[in-house]
Parts: C-alpha cells; structure tokens; sequence
C-alpha cells in the first residue's frame, strides 16, 4: 500500500516528524493485528472479502466515533487488505469542487480515498460527492453566467472512506451513500493493555506488567492517547531508570504529567471543577461551558466529552450537561 497526504489534514494535535514516523510503525496493518472492535473487524472483514472474491472495489466505508479510536488506521488497514492504494484529505482542504475533481481524477480503479472529518465539507463539495460515489462520474460546471455548461467526468472505481466525529452531523443524502457504516466503540481496558504492550514491543521497550496495567488504566480507553503515554514514560525512564519502565516509574510520570486515576488531565479536570462552581449539578449549555472555560465548543463537544459521558462524569439531558455526583467525589 501506499499512503500519500495529499494535503494538509488536520486529523490530530501536531507531532514531531519522527513522533509521527513512531506513530506509523505502531498503526496496526493489517485487521488480524488490529486489537478490539470486534463487531466492526466482523463486518469488515466478511465485506472485503466478498469484494475481493467479486473482483469489485470495497462499497464506502462510514466510520464514526469519539478521535483517537483508530479511524485513520483502518483506513490504511483496509487499503492493505484490499491491496490499493490510499490517498489521505480531510473535509476543510477540499474547499471547492475543483479540488474535490482534481483528487478523484488522479486515483486509480480500486484505490481508497480517505476524507478524515468530512462532517465538515462545505455543502457544494457534498454535492459534487454524490455521483461520485453512486455512480463514478463527476458532473462540474465549467465557466460562469450563459456560458456556464455542466460537463460529466468519468471517474475510476474507487471507495470513499469517510471518518467523522460526528455522525449525526451528516446530510442524510451523505450518510446514505456509505453501504459500510460503523461507529467505534472506545476500548476496554484489556485491549488498551494490549496495544500498549504491542507498541512497546515494537519500540523495543522494557515494560513490567504492572506499568502495563497502570498506564492501560489511564489511558482515556483511546489507542493515541494510550501510545502518546507510553511514550511521555519512556522518556522519563530513559532519563531516571535506564529505559526500563517499572511501576514507580510509570507513577512518578503519569503525577509529573499530573494524569489522575481515571485518565483525566488538568483540562478535564478545571472543566468539571468550573461546571460545579457555577452550576453546582444544574444543567448548563455547552456555549456557557465553553465561554466559562475558554474552549471552542467543538473542542468540548468532540474532545472532553465524549469519554467524560462514557465513564459517566457528565450527563446529557435535554435542558444541558449536568456534571454528575461521581464526578464531585473525583474532584473532592
Ligand atoms: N495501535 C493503535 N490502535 C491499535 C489497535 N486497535 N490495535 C493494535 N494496535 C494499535
């Protein structure tokens, strides 16, 4: 397989090179590497293969879920699976049809189109997607005015593989091209346990089963997150203990970096903290949290709270969140 980025995708905080070459070696290849999703691996699996016996391109794949839960690396399992290609955009770089032409022109039969974020695809580029995916063709208008005429590109087969945080973003029309949809669930504890002890191995790191354990538990049930962790320990053995990462030393780092029990950061922690100072348990909109902490309400919506719902920090009702008892215990 081969990956390009064709352009500049804003899928995740930004990396050191070789932070982002580290984390390309331990991005899983292939769907029997890949750990947890069982349901999703399932479904994949059984649809690739089918595809592959027709000697047809994989139908659209819509995968849908909270960021870090691996989105970006099935789109590169998938390519391999399939044995084609992938080329990687996200919603916001395609800024006009044209752009949206110029990508689907230069892939060829079979290979993979990545759109990371493509809830945020302006409306016309939504549009111009439609055919393409239905029916391979592309139908731009070319000039303006009376002169303006529509012109039909034939496109090669290729499958579209959308990520988003946020499914219920979509235009129906959108969602109901996608014949592969699949929401990933974040993990349990003994898959993050896993694939921190597969990147070790792959890093080359020394790493006791208590470490192992501590870090899985606060690693927000999020491969990134568990991975950038492992590698804010190794740094800290390196400087402390020789490289090896022991219980003490995975403690005394997770505190420096001031990671609590359940995984929160300071953020998470002074979002709950200012929802109680000025709500008590009262609910409150995600603008008011968001003008109270000083975040983008999509940072809120897409970052914090999805796994502070999960293990059920926060509420969701109709009248606003509302920050639940557990939570006071936390933070008290
Ligand atoms: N690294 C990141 N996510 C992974 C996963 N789901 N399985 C194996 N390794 C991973």
């Amino acid at each position: 397989m081969a990956v390009k980025r064709i352009m500049d995708s804003s899928d995740d905080s930004v990396e050191a090179p070789e932070e982002r070459a580290y984390e390309n070696t331990l991005r899983p290849k292939r769907l029997s590497e890949y750990i947890g999703q069982e349901n999703l691996k399932t479904g994949l699996q059984l649809a690739i293969d089918a595809a592959k016996q027709r000697k047809e391109p994989l139908d659209h794949v819509l995968l849908f879920g909270p960021p870090g839960l691996g989105k970006t690396t099935l789109a590169g399992v998938i390519a391999n699976e399939m044995a084609t290609n992938v080329k990687m955009t996200s919603g916001p770089s395609i800024e006009r049809p044209g752009d949206l032409a110029a990508i689907l022109t230069s892939l060829q039969d079979g290979d993979i189109l990545f759109i990371d974020e493509i809830h945020r695809l302006s409306r016309v580029v939504e549009e111009t997607l439609y055919s393409a995916m239905e029916d391979y063709v592309l139908d731009i208008m070319i000039g303006k005015g009376p002169a303006a005429r529509s012109v039909r590109l034939p496109l090669p087969r290729f499958t579209l593989v959308g990520a988003t945080t946020r499914a219920g973003s979509l235009a129906n029309p959108l969602r109901d091209r996608f014949g592969l949809v699949y929401r990933l669930e974040y993990y349990a504890i003994y898959d993050i346990k896993q694939i921190i002890s597969r990147s070790a191995r792959i890093l080359d790191l020394s790493l006791t089963d208590e470490a192992a354990d501590l870090l899985s538990q606060r690693a927000r049930l999020t491969p990134r997150i568990a991975n950038r962790l492992l590698k804010r320990v190794r740094d800290y053995a390196e400087l402390n203990n020789d490289g090896k990462i022991d219980l003490g030393i995975a403690q005394k780092s997770l505190e420096l970096l001031q990671i609590d029990h359940l995984g929160l950061d300071s953020a998470d922690r002074n979002l709950l903290k200012t929802m109680l100072d000025h709500y008590s348990e009262r609910p409150v909109g995600v603008k008011t949290i968001a003008a109270l902490t000083g975040d983008e309400t999509s940072t809120i919506e897409d970052y914090y709270e999805p796994y502070l719902l999960q293990i059920g920090l926060l509420e969701r009702t109709p009248r606003g969140r509302v920050v639940t008892a557990r939570a006071r215990e936390h933070l008290s």
